[in-house]
Protein backbone atom coordinates (compact mmCIF):
# COMPACT_ATOMS: atom_id res chain seq x y z
CA UNK A 1 0.00 0.00 0.00
CA UNK A 2 1.07 3.37 -0.80
CA UNK A 3 0.64 6.67 1.69
CA UNK A 4 -0.58 9.79 0.39
CA UNK A 5 1.71 11.38 2.94
CA UNK A 6 4.92 10.40 3.84
CA UNK A 7 5.38 12.83 6.81
CA UNK A 8 2.42 13.82 9.22
CA UNK A 9 2.70 16.41 12.49
CA UNK A 10 -0.20 16.74 14.79
CA UNK A 11 -0.59 19.33 16.86
CA UNK A 12 -2.92 18.96 20.01
CA UNK A 13 -4.06 20.90 22.50
CA UNK A 14 -6.35 21.07 25.48
CA UNK A 15 -9.16 20.18 23.84
CA UNK A 16 -7.75 16.66 22.81
CA UNK A 17 -8.24 16.04 26.62
CA UNK A 18 -10.99 17.49 27.69
CA UNK A 19 -13.03 14.54 27.05
CA UNK A 20 -10.85 12.96 29.34
CA UNK A 21 -12.11 15.03 31.72
CA UNK A 22 -9.02 18.29 32.22
CA UNK A 23 -10.43 21.09 31.73
CA UNK A 24 -9.55 23.16 28.76
CA UNK A 25 -7.52 27.39 29.71
CA UNK A 26 -10.11 29.23 27.74
CA UNK A 27 -13.66 27.73 28.55
CA UNK A 28 -15.71 29.13 31.24
CA UNK A 29 -14.96 26.80 33.73
CA UNK A 30 -10.74 26.80 32.32
CA UNK A 31 -7.83 26.00 34.16
CA UNK A 32 -6.85 29.08 34.93
CA UNK A 33 -9.88 30.33 36.19
CA UNK A 34 -9.63 30.51 40.07
CA UNK A 35 -5.60 31.74 39.29
CA UNK A 36 -3.82 34.96 37.74
CA UNK A 37 -1.68 33.52 34.67
CA UNK A 38 0.76 35.73 36.27
CA UNK A 39 0.90 33.97 39.54
CA UNK A 40 1.21 30.28 38.73
CA UNK A 41 2.69 30.55 34.88
CA UNK A 42 5.63 33.20 35.17
CA UNK A 43 9.00 32.64 36.01
CA UNK A 44 8.46 36.03 38.17
CA UNK A 45 5.13 34.74 39.91
CA UNK A 46 7.74 31.64 40.81
CA UNK A 47 10.11 33.57 42.17
CA UNK A 48 7.40 35.51 44.22
CA UNK A 49 5.97 32.39 45.91
CA UNK A 50 6.94 29.06 45.16
CA UNK A 51 5.14 27.34 47.07
CA UNK A 52 1.86 28.37 45.65
CA UNK A 53 3.46 27.28 42.34
CA UNK A 54 3.94 24.17 43.32
CA UNK A 55 0.96 23.09 45.19
CA UNK A 56 -0.73 24.73 41.88
CA UNK A 57 1.00 22.04 39.82
CA UNK A 58 0.68 19.10 42.38
CA UNK A 59 -3.00 19.21 42.53
CA UNK A 60 -2.89 19.11 38.70
CA UNK A 61 -0.54 16.34 38.57
CA UNK A 62 -3.07 14.12 40.72
CA UNK A 63 -6.09 15.41 38.51
CA UNK A 64 -4.01 14.45 35.33
CA UNK A 65 -2.57 10.86 37.15
CA UNK A 66 -6.67 9.80 37.40
CA UNK A 67 -7.26 10.55 33.93
CA UNK A 68 -7.67 8.34 30.83
CA UNK A 69 -7.05 8.62 27.28
CA UNK A 70 -9.97 9.12 25.07
CA UNK A 71 -10.56 7.83 21.48
CA UNK A 72 -9.19 10.98 19.93
CA UNK A 73 -5.35 9.84 21.68
CA UNK A 74 -5.92 6.26 21.02
CA UNK A 75 -6.70 7.19 17.13
CA UNK A 76 -2.93 8.55 16.95
CA UNK A 77 -1.94 5.07 18.30
CA UNK A 78 -4.19 3.54 15.04
CA UNK A 79 -2.66 5.87 12.64
CA UNK A 80 1.00 5.42 13.97
CA UNK A 81 0.76 1.83 13.66
CA UNK A 82 -1.16 1.22 10.58
CA UNK A 83 -1.00 4.31 8.31
CA UNK A 84 2.57 3.54 6.47
CA UNK A 85 4.08 7.08 6.59
CA UNK A 86 7.88 7.48 7.51
CA UNK A 87 7.41 9.70 10.25
CA UNK A 88 3.96 10.47 12.06
CA UNK A 89 4.89 13.06 15.05
CA UNK A 90 2.87 14.53 17.50
CA UNK A 91 3.70 18.10 18.49
CA UNK A 92 1.50 18.95 21.88
CA UNK A 93 1.07 21.99 24.28
CA UNK A 94 -0.49 20.07 26.67
CA UNK A 95 1.40 19.12 29.93
CA UNK A 96 -0.22 15.78 30.53
CA UNK A 97 0.67 11.98 29.70
CA UNK A 98 -1.97 11.09 27.95
CA UNK A 99 -0.40 11.08 24.97
CA UNK A 100 2.07 8.80 26.49
CA UNK A 101 -0.44 6.61 28.41
CA UNK A 102 -2.28 6.21 24.91
CA UNK A 103 0.71 4.55 23.42
CA UNK A 104 1.59 7.59 20.96
CA UNK A 105 4.92 7.70 19.76
CA UNK A 106 7.36 10.65 18.61
CA UNK A 107 5.47 13.20 21.03
CA UNK A 108 7.18 16.42 21.48
CA UNK A 109 6.00 18.47 24.50
CA UNK A 110 7.09 21.81 23.62
CA UNK A 111 4.87 23.46 26.47
CA UNK A 112 6.81 20.85 28.71
CA UNK A 113 5.25 17.89 31.04
CA UNK A 114 3.55 17.87 34.57
CA UNK A 115 5.75 14.82 35.56
CA UNK A 116 8.82 16.82 35.50
CA UNK A 117 10.63 19.14 37.64
CA UNK A 118 13.73 20.56 36.07
CA UNK A 119 16.89 22.15 38.70
CA UNK A 120 17.26 25.69 38.18
CA UNK A 121 20.77 25.62 39.74
CA UNK A 122 22.28 22.17 37.23
CA UNK A 123 19.54 22.06 34.73
CA UNK A 124 18.62 18.47 36.20
CA UNK A 125 15.08 16.99 35.09
CA UNK A 126 13.45 14.78 38.01
CA UNK A 127 10.96 12.56 36.89
CA UNK A 128 8.30 12.47 39.10
CA UNK A 129 4.65 11.97 39.45
CA UNK A 130 5.09 12.62 43.61
CA UNK A 131 4.85 16.09 44.72
CA UNK A 132 7.56 18.70 44.56
CA UNK A 133 7.75 21.85 47.06
CA UNK A 134 10.69 24.21 48.52
CA UNK A 135 12.10 21.47 50.44
CA UNK A 136 12.77 19.57 47.42
CA UNK A 137 16.07 18.65 46.90
CA UNK A 138 17.53 18.17 43.53
CA UNK A 139 19.10 14.34 43.32
CA UNK A 140 21.97 15.76 40.89
CA UNK A 141 23.28 18.76 42.36
CA UNK A 142 22.06 18.26 45.88
CA UNK A 143 20.91 21.88 46.39
CA UNK A 144 16.97 22.78 48.40
CA UNK A 145 14.67 24.51 46.92
CA UNK A 146 15.95 25.32 43.62
CA UNK A 147 13.30 22.74 41.83
CA UNK A 148 10.88 23.87 39.19
CA UNK A 149 8.05 22.65 37.38
CA UNK A 150 9.15 22.14 34.32
CA UNK A 151 6.04 23.62 32.40
CA UNK A 152 7.49 26.38 30.15
CA UNK A 153 5.93 29.51 31.44
CA UNK A 154 4.61 33.01 29.71
CA UNK A 155 8.18 34.60 28.43
CA UNK A 156 10.45 31.14 28.72
CA UNK A 157 11.28 29.52 25.70
CA UNK A 158 9.50 26.33 23.77
CA UNK A 159 11.33 22.83 24.12
CA UNK A 160 12.18 21.04 21.49
CA UNK A 161 11.99 22.96 18.68
CA UNK A 162 15.11 22.21 17.26
CA UNK A 163 13.42 19.04 16.26
CA UNK A 164 9.69 20.73 15.61
CA UNK A 165 11.04 23.03 12.95
CA UNK A 166 12.58 20.25 10.41
CA UNK A 167 9.08 18.39 11.09
CA UNK A 168 6.72 21.51 10.25
CA UNK A 169 8.99 21.85 7.03
CA UNK A 170 8.56 18.52 5.95
CA UNK A 171 4.93 17.14 6.88
CA UNK A 172 2.60 17.00 3.94
CA UNK A 173 -0.16 17.14 6.55
CA UNK A 174 -0.20 19.11 9.04
CA UNK A 175 -3.23 17.87 11.77
CA UNK A 176 -4.35 20.27 14.48
CA UNK A 177 -6.39 18.79 17.26
CA UNK A 178 -8.14 21.07 20.14
CA UNK A 179 -6.18 24.19 20.05
CA UNK A 180 -7.56 28.05 19.98
CA UNK A 181 -5.05 28.75 17.95
CA UNK A 182 -4.48 31.93 20.39
CA UNK A 183 -1.06 30.85 21.95
CA UNK A 184 2.03 31.59 19.89
CA UNK A 185 4.53 30.42 18.85
CA UNK A 186 2.37 27.47 18.30
CA UNK A 187 -0.05 28.59 16.79
CA UNK A 188 2.00 29.66 13.94
CA UNK A 189 3.04 26.30 13.32
CA UNK A 190 0.07 25.84 10.24
CA UNK A 191 1.91 28.66 8.71
CA UNK A 192 4.92 27.02 8.39
CA UNK A 193 3.99 24.02 7.20
CA UNK A 194 1.21 25.75 4.47
CA UNK A 195 4.09 27.50 3.27
CA UNK A 196 6.09 24.14 2.82
CA UNK A 197 3.48 22.86 1.25
CA UNK A 198 1.09 20.91 3.76
CA UNK A 199 -2.39 20.29 3.54
CA UNK A 200 -3.80 21.75 6.73
CA UNK A 201 -6.86 20.24 8.68
CA UNK A 202 -8.29 21.43 12.20
CA UNK A 203 -10.54 19.40 14.93
CA UNK A 204 -12.35 21.60 17.22
CA UNK A 205 -15.65 22.64 18.95
CA UNK A 206 -15.09 26.06 18.33
CA UNK A 207 -13.81 28.35 15.79
CA UNK A 208 -10.07 29.09 16.30
CA UNK A 209 -8.91 31.93 15.97
CA UNK A 210 -6.32 30.95 13.24
CA UNK A 211 -8.89 29.08 11.34
CA UNK A 212 -8.09 30.99 7.64
CA UNK A 213 -4.97 29.07 7.19
CA UNK A 214 -6.59 25.71 7.34
CA UNK A 215 -7.27 24.11 4.28
CA UNK A 216 -10.36 21.81 5.77
CA UNK A 217 -12.41 22.63 9.65
CA UNK A 218 -14.10 19.72 11.00
CA UNK A 219 -16.47 20.72 14.04
CA UNK A 220 -17.37 18.60 16.84
CA UNK A 221 -15.76 16.55 19.93
CA UNK A 222 -12.86 14.99 18.62
CA UNK A 223 -13.07 11.59 20.57
CA UNK A 224 -15.94 11.03 18.28
CA UNK A 225 -14.73 13.15 14.80
CA UNK A 226 -11.15 12.58 14.70
CA UNK A 227 -11.11 8.70 14.90
CA UNK A 228 -13.57 8.76 12.15
CA UNK A 229 -10.89 10.42 10.18
CA UNK A 230 -8.38 7.95 10.59
CA UNK A 231 -10.28 5.11 9.54
CA UNK A 232 -10.76 6.90 6.13
CA UNK A 233 -6.85 8.06 6.00
CA UNK A 234 -5.91 4.38 6.66
CA UNK A 235 -8.49 3.38 4.21
CA UNK A 236 -7.05 5.65 1.44
P1 LIG B 1 -7.50 26.45 24.80
O1 LIG B 1 -8.28 26.26 26.05
O2 LIG B 1 -7.07 27.82 24.43
O3 LIG B 1 -8.35 25.90 23.56
C1 LIG B 1 -8.95 24.64 23.56
C2 LIG B 1 -9.52 24.40 22.19
O4 LIG B 1 -10.03 23.07 22.14
C3 LIG B 1 -10.68 25.33 21.81
O5 LIG B 1 -10.52 25.75 20.46
C4 LIG B 1 -11.92 24.42 21.93
O6 LIG B 1 -12.94 24.76 20.96
C5 LIG B 1 -11.33 23.08 21.60
N1 LIG B 1 -12.05 21.95 22.23
C6 LIG B 1 -12.57 21.86 23.47
N2 LIG B 1 -13.10 20.65 23.69
C7 LIG B 1 -12.89 19.93 22.55
C8 LIG B 1 -13.20 18.60 22.13
N3 LIG B 1 -13.84 17.74 22.93
N4 LIG B 1 -12.83 18.24 20.88
C9 LIG B 1 -12.20 19.10 20.05
N5 LIG B 1 -11.88 20.36 20.39
C10 LIG B 1 -12.21 20.76 21.62
O7 LIG B 1 -6.25 25.45 24.87
P2 LIG B 1 -4.89 25.47 24.04
O8 LIG B 1 -5.11 25.94 22.65
O9 LIG B 1 -4.25 24.15 24.24
O10 LIG B 1 0.17 27.27 27.56
O11 LIG B 1 -4.05 26.55 24.82
C11 LIG B 1 -2.76 26.83 24.37
C12 LIG B 1 -1.86 27.20 25.52
O12 LIG B 1 -2.45 28.24 26.26
C13 LIG B 1 -1.67 26.12 26.56
O13 LIG B 1 -0.72 25.14 26.21
C14 LIG B 1 -1.20 26.90 27.74
C15 LIG B 1 -2.13 28.09 27.66
O14 LIG B 1 -1.58 29.27 28.05
C16 LIG B 1 1.04 27.17 28.58
O15 LIG B 1 0.73 26.78 29.69
C17 LIG B 1 2.43 27.57 28.26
Amino acid sequence: MSSKYQNILILTGAGISAESGLATFRSSNGLWNNHRVEDVATIEGFQRNPALVHDFYNDLKKEIQKAKPNPAHLAITKLQKEYPAANISVVTQNVDTLHEKAGNKNVYHIHGQINQAVCLNCGHILETFGDVDTETICPHCEVMGMMKPNIVFFGENLLYMDKVEPLLRQCGLFISIGTSGVVYPAAGFVQTAKYYGADTIEFTLETTNNNYLFDKHVYGKAGETFPQYVEQLIKG
